[in-house]
């Protein structure tokens, strides 16, 4: 099954309500940058390389809209235009307020700034032109970003692959799959090009705590696949690789630091640790976009802390006691010394340290 987690249809951006699944499959249509944003701070859409996507179509939407005849502008927030130069000045200026809100969305996951950066790149580069080639511009390089993601996914899967046996029994934590990028996935990309090569792999899903990404996503789409896939609750990990079940761990990241730390789904550095432990092999499946020069070690990446609703209970079932003081942080840092590769669309780096990633990306 082809799974698109965005896609764009006439003049919207849909993207499949990932809160609601797998109990309905459904999509939401965006029409502006303010409406994104709340579908990224939401969860309709989560996932490092999909809130990319989602962020680059966001900023191209709000410059359609922007770009707009007034008497058809969809929205009251209407330009006022002065000739040619004021209507651009006026476009800018809510242009700029646009990035400002989707880059206010989540703060992990360095794909947002990194498709946020790209996107400003080619607004800045067409300062002569209208806001409706501006705007068509724009489109045309989001459409691009969601082609690249896909083609990036499947270089990192045929990668990844080849460092699975066949038979392997591989454990993967949270969601890294179609659902958490424009479609194949990466840690899940892995899975699927590996069995693509002919390879028979099984996967343990962890359930991830709190928002499920495991029990409802992956789960989910390995099960469309029809690869033979586990469930069991992040608590059961150090069972089964005790009791040698689990030959490698492949997991996604939301931001990579130039020493190789890795910040992925709360949850992530456990798993880490236990396979340590017992001498399994610890992959992260990371795009170059994921990886962020500008932040030395995992001490400096900002780690979300979301609602503590989400810890209560899943939705409207709340389990625990009622005035109990309750955190929530969503991700967490696994050092760089507990991951035997970062595997990127480049090539595979064992033991990740600042050179090995330097010489890559300058690769
Ligand atoms: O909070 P989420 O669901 O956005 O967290 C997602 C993860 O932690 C993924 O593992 C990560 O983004 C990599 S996705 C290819």
């Amino acid at each position: 099954m082809k799974i698109e987690t965005l896609r764009w249809f006439n003049d919207r951006l849909e993207m499949i309500d990932q809160r609601i699944l797998p109990a309905a499959f459904e999509y939401l249509s965006y029409y502006s940058a303010a409406s994104v944003a709340e579908g990224i701070r939401s969860m309709v859409v989560r996932g490092a390389p999909a809130i990319g996507v989602a962020a680059a179509y966001g900023v191209a939407l709000e410059a359609l809209r922007l770009s707009e005849e007034p008497s058809t502008l969809r929205s009251f927030d209407k330009l006022r235009t002065g000739g040619a130069q004021g209507e651009r000045t006026e476009f800018d200026k809510g242009m700029e307020e646009g990035f400002t809100v989707l880059a206010a969305s989540r703060p992990t996951a360095v794909n947002l700034f990194w498709a946020l950066q790209r996107m400003r790149k080619v607004w800045v580069s067409v300062a002569t032109q209208t806001p409706q080639q501006v705007a068509q511009r724009l489109l045309a390089e989001a459409h691009e970003i969601l082609a690249e993601d896909i083609r990036i996914n499947k270089a990192m899967g045929a990668n990844g692959a080849a460092l699975l046996k066949d038979g392997a029994r591989v454990l993967t934590h949270c969601n890294a799959g179609a659902l958490a990028t424009a479609g194949w996935g990466t840690a899940l990309g892995v899975f699927r090009s590996a069995v693509e090569a002919g390879k028979k792999i099984s996967v343990i899903a962890d359930e991830t705590r709190p928002f499920l990404q495991g029990a409802r996503l992956t789960a989910w789409e390995m099960v469309q696949e029809n690869i033979p896939v586990t469930l069991i609750t992040d608590n059961m990990a150090g069972h089964l690789m005790a009791h040698g079940e689990v030959d490698a761990v492949v997991v996604g990241t939301d931001r990579v630091a130039a020493n190789g730390d890795v910040a992925n789904k709360i949850g992530t550095y456990m798993v880490a640790v236990l396979a340590k432990r017992h001498n399994i092999p610890f992959y992260v499946a990371c795009p170059l976009s994921t990886i962020d020069l500008n932040i030395a070690t995992g001490a400096d990446i900002p780690i979300e802390e979301r609602s503590v609703d989400e810890v209560k209970g899943f939705r409207d079932n709340h389990w625990a006691a009622q005035g109990v003081k309750i955190r929530n942080p969503a991700f967490d840092v696994t050092p760089a010394e507990l991951v035997t590769g970062l595997i990127t669309e480049k090539g595979v780096i064992l033991q990740p340290d600042v050179q090995g990633i330097r010489k890559l990306m300058a690769g």
